[in-house]
């Protein structure tokens, strides 16, 4: 019984551990999501995926970006049919990159919008 009992406190700590990381991220942070907020509307990143992210291309509230696709979709860009999504890893650094896609996936729908 007493053994039981601390293996199901174990497990819940390994569970909430690895929910924290996969709802935010390692590096992840209010901080963060803002200056994303901020690059995604002076970068201009707003005038095709409107001014949060709602309109044009909708990036908001959906449930198929992982932070991954979001990442290399900015660094690389993307070509769907005859629109084209510049690639801005040679605009961006890192760090601002990092930002907008903590920014993007604060926006979606299994969270929150900040
Ligand atoms: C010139 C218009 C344009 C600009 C500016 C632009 N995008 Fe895009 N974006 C697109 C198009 C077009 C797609 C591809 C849509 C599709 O696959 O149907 C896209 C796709 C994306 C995707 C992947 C979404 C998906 O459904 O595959 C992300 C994430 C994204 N853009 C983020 C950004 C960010 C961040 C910026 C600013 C740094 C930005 N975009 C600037 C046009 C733009």
């Amino acid at each position: 019984m007493r053994l039981r009992l601390s293996y199901q406190i174990l497990v819940l700590a390994v569970a909430n551990c690895s929910f924290a990381l996969a709802a935010s991220g390692p590096a992840s942070n209010p901080e963060q999501i803002q200056q994303g907020r901020t690059l995604f509307l002076e970068r201009g990143c707003s005038h095709c995926h409107g001014h949060d992210g709602t309109s044009g291309v909708k990036l908001a509230g959906r449930d198929d970006l992982t932070p991954d696709y979001v990442l290399s979709t900015i660094k690389e860009g993307k070509k769907s049919g005859g629109r084209v999504m510049p690639p801005w890893g040679s605009i961006l650094s890192d760090g601002e990159i990092q930002a907008l896609v903590a920014y993007l996936m604060s926006i979606q729908n299994a969270q929150n919008p900040p």
